[in-house]
C-alpha cells in the first residue's frame, strides 16, 4: 500500500427536490451576486433554470445568466463569462449542467480570481492560485467534475482540449437530484456511465502497488454502474438506478478509487481528449472506443491487475495463462460497452481518421502530456500512434 492524500471538500446535497437548497447554499459560501451558467438548452427546456431563477429571486439574491456552454466547453465562452462576472460584480458561480458547464464555470472562476489569460493554466504556463467559489446543480451523471480537481476546456484556436488540475477549483457544493437526469437522451446516459467506469479503471491498473479496500470500492463502483446502466437502457425513468449512477459519478472521480494503489494512468483519457477536441464526440463514447485497444497494448506490463480485474470484477473463470485471462476480461468489458450501445472502435464512433490524422492526434497528445503518460505502462508518442491505429 502506498502513501496517499485524499481531499474532498465539496458538500454534497443529494436527493429529490434538493434544488430548493440552492439559495441557502449560495449564502453559506458567501455568494451575494450569482452567475447562473448553463448549457445549450436542456436545463431551460426542463424548467430548471426557471425554477432556480425563482428561488434566487424569492431569496433576494441578485443574479445574471450565461447559457450556451457546448459539450467539450469552449474557451471563447469562458472569456465572455470572465468579462460578464467582472462587469457585473459577481462573486459566486452556479453551474447548472454537467461536466462541460462545471468545467466552464471553474475556468471563469480561475480567470476572474487570478487575472491574465486563463488559457495559461490549461497550457501549463501558470498554476492557478485562487478561484471564485463555484456551486453545481448536476444534470448528468458522468464527468465527476462536481467533486474532482479538474477542469477541461477546448481552445477553438487549434482545437486543443486541455485539462487543468488543482485543488483550488473544487466545487463548494453539489446539488444532486437524480430526477434532473431523467430527461437525458439514452446515448448521453450510456456515455456518462462509461465515463464513470473509466474514472475508476484509470486508477485500477497500476504496477506500483495495491490496496484491498480500494480494490473493493473500485469493484463496487464498476459493477454497480454496469448493472444500473443496463437497467437504465431498458427503463430510463428508474429513479433508484439514476441515483446509484449519480452517486457513483462523484465517487469515481473524487480520488476515492485511487487511494493507496500508487498511480493514476489516465492514458485513455488523454488519448480521448484529442478525439473529442478534434472531432467533438461525446467524451464517454470516445473512451469506450479507445479503451480495449489501450488495454491490449499495456496489459503485459500489468498482468496482476488485468488478471484480478478479469476474475474479480468481470467474473471470468480463473483458468489459463495471464494473457488468456486478461484478454477475456477486456473482451467482457467491451461486450458490456456494446450492450449499452457504446462503440468499441473509432469506426463505431463514426470516425475514420487517416494515417495523417492519427499523426496529428498523436502530436497533440504528446504536446498536451509533455511527451509521456500512463501508470500501467508509460506511453510515448509512438505508442499513441499504435494505439490509435489499433482502435480504428
Ligand atoms: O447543453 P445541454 O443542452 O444542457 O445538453 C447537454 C449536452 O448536450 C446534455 N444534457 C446534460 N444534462 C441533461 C442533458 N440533456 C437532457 N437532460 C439533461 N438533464 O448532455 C450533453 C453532454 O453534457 P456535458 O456536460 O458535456 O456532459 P459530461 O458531464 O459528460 O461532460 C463532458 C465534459 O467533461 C469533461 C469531458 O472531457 C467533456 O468536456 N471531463 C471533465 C472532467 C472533470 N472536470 O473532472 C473529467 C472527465 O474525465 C472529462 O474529461
Ligand atoms: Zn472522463
Amino acid at each position: 500500500m502506498n502513501n496517499f492524500q485524499y481531499y474532498t471538500p465539496t458538500k454534497v446535497v443529494f436527493g429529490k427536490d434538493t434544488v430548493k437548497e440552492v439559495p441557502r447554499l449560495v449564502r453559506e459560501y458567501g455568494g451575494t451576486k450569482v452567475l447562473v451558467h448553463y448549457g445549450g438548452g436542456s436545463a431551460v427546456r426542463s424548467g430548471l433554470i426557471g425554477q432556480i431563477s425563482e428561488l434566487l429571486t424569492e431569496a433576494g439574491i441578485p443574479f445574471c445568466e450565461l447559457g450556451g456552454v457546448k459539450p467539450n466547453p469552449r474557451l471563447s465562452l469562458v472569456y465572455e463569462g470572465i468579462e460578464l462576472v467582472k462587469s457585473e460584480g459577481i462573486d459566486f458561480i452556479l453551474a447548472v449542467g454537467g461536466g462541460s458547464v462545471i468545467d466552464s464555470s471553474k475556468a471563469i472562476g480561475y480567470g476572474v480570481a487570478n487575472g491574465g489569460d486563463v488559457w495559461d493554466f490549461y497550457d501549463r504556463k501558470r498554476t492557478p492560485q485562487a478561484t471564485l467559489p463555484v456551486g453545481a446543480v448536476l444534470t448528468i451523471a458522468a464527468a465527476g467534475s462536481e467533486m474532482s480537481d479538474s477542469s477541461v476546456i477546448t481552445n477553438e484556436d487549434g482545437w486543443k482540449k486541455r485539462g487543468c488540475n488543482s485543488d483550488v477549483c473544487r466545487v463548494k457544493f453539489a446539488v444532486m437530484d437524480p430526477m434532473l437526469t431523467m430527461t437525458l437522451p439514452d446515448y448521453q446516459t450510456a456515455s456518462g456511465c462509461t465515463d464513470i467506469i473509466m474514472h475508476t479503471l484509470e486508477r485500477y491498473f497500476t504496477p506500483k502497488g495495491t490496496m484491498e479496500l480500494t480494490n473493493g470500492i473500485a469493484k463496487a463502483v464498476i459493477q454497480t454502474v454496469m448493472r444500473n446502466a443496463v437497467i437504465l437502457r431498458d427503463d430510463p425513468q428508474n429513479y433508484d438506478a439514476r441515483a446509484e449512477v449519480m452517486w457513483a459519478s462523484s465517487l469515481s472521480h473524487n480520488g476515492l478509487t485511487g487511494c493507496g494503489n500508487g498511480g493514476n494512468d489516465f492514458a485513455t483519457h488523454r488519448l480521448e481528449h484529442e478525439l473529442s477536441g478534434m472531432y467533438d464526440v461525446a467524451h464517454g463514447a470516445g473512451l469506450a472506443a479507445l479503451w480495449g485497444s489501450w488495454a491490449r497494448y499495456v496489459m503485459d506490463n500489468c498482468y496482476d491487475c488485468f488478471r484480478r480485474f478479469a476474475v474479480d470484477v468481470m467474473g471470468v473463470p480463473d483458468e489459463g495463462t495471464d494473457e488468456e485471462v486478461s484478454l477475456k476480461g477486456i473482451e467482457a468489458m467491451e461486450d458490456f460497452f456494446r450492450s449499452i450501445n457504446m462503440p468499441t472502435s473509432m469506426r463505431e464512433l463514426g470516425l475514420d481518421p487517416s494515417d495523417e490524422d492519427i499523426e496529428v492526434l498523436a502530436d497533440k497528445c504528446a504536446l498536451a502530456t509533455g511527451g509521456k503518460v500512463g501508470a500501467a505502462k508509460v506511453l510515448t508518442r509512438d505508442d499513441f500512434v499504435k494505439i490509435y491505429h489499433m482502435a480504428k
